[in-house]
């Protein structure tokens, strides 16, 4: 049986994170939205990219949420994105309201489902989805350290001419300007990265990490990065269906852990 997943949100990151996952077949999605006919166009679209991608998958558009009944996975990214000037915690009280209202939904119909978060402001959406779902902390997870690390992993690829593979690294912390990429724990192909570039340009890299949303939201004005972030919602949803012990910096609730 294939998993089910559904992206709450049919907007760049939603529509990018179904159009990904009916790429690599992960599971039938359910993409749902306030906007009537959005979410079943571009689903009926991806679903008609099948014959020619080869994919099987289901793939349904709705504004209801018993459809959505029963997911494994539930990817939350409706919302608002932020505008040039704005930061993150801007948008908190308009999608504060959606997240509460739409998680609130999708709990009671799917009461085992993981969830993933990726409204912003990140941290505090996770910590809202986790209240109103009453879900298990352990199955309410933000996304956000995956894509940060990925920003900070290209950079360095990019200054060392080396294969992005090659880089390790993490950034932790909150989605926002207090992130923290860790230079101890980085290495390329094994060699700390400190002792490849000189301390100047490693700061300005982190430095460039830290703004790599506001670097994007500079460039297109009218929304935020996509392609990285339903990349990294992607990872996530493969670690966990294929149980892969994967270890991703994720924004989780801590008890003392
Ligand atoms: P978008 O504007 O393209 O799409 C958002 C979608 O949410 C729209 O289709 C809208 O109709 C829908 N929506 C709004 N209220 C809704 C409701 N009550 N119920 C159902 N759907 C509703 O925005 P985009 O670019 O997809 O970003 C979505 C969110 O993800 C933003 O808050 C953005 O800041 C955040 N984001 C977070 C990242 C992270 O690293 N955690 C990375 C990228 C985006
Ligand atoms: C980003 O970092 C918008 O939070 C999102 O691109």
């Amino acid at each position: 049986m294939r998993k089910k997943v559904t992206v709450v949100g049919a907007g760049n990151v939603g529509a990018t994170v179904a159009h990904r996952l009916a790429d690599k077949q992960l599971a039938d999605l359910v993409v749902i939205d306030i906007l009537e006919g959005v979410p079943q166009g571009k689903a009926l679209d991806l679903l008609e990219s099948g014959p020619i991608e080869g994919y099987d998958v289901r793939i349904k558009g709705t504004n209801d949420y018993a459809d959505t009944a029963n997911s494994d996975v539930v990817v939350m990214t409706a919302g608002f994105p932020r505008k040039p000037g704005m930061s993150r915690d801007d948008l908190l009280k308009k999608n504060y309201d959606v997240v509460k209202g739409t998680i609130e939904k999708v709990a009671k119909v799917s009461p085992e489902a993981i969830l993933i978060i990726v409204t912003n402001p990140l941290d505090a959406m996770a910590q809202t989805a986790l209240k109103v779902s009453c879900f298990s902390k352990n199955r309410v997870i933000g996304m956000a350290g995956v894509l940060d690390t990925a920003r900070y992993r290209t950079f360095i690829a990019e200054a060392l001419n080396v294969s992005v593979q090659n880089v390790q690294g993490f950034v932790l912390g909150g989605h926002g300007d207090t992130m923290v990429p860790v230079p101890r724990y980085t290495t390329v192909a094994g060699i700390p990265v400190g002792e490849l570039m000189p301390k100047e340009k490693l700061d300005a890299i982190i430095d460039r990490t830290r703004k790599g949303g506001a670097e994007i939201v500079n460039y297109l004005k009218t929304g935020s990065a996509f392609y990285a972030p339903s990349a990294a919602v992607v990872e996530m949803i493969e670690a966990i269906f294929n149980d892969r012990k994967k270890i991703l910096p994720c924004t989780a609730y801590l008890e003392g852990e």
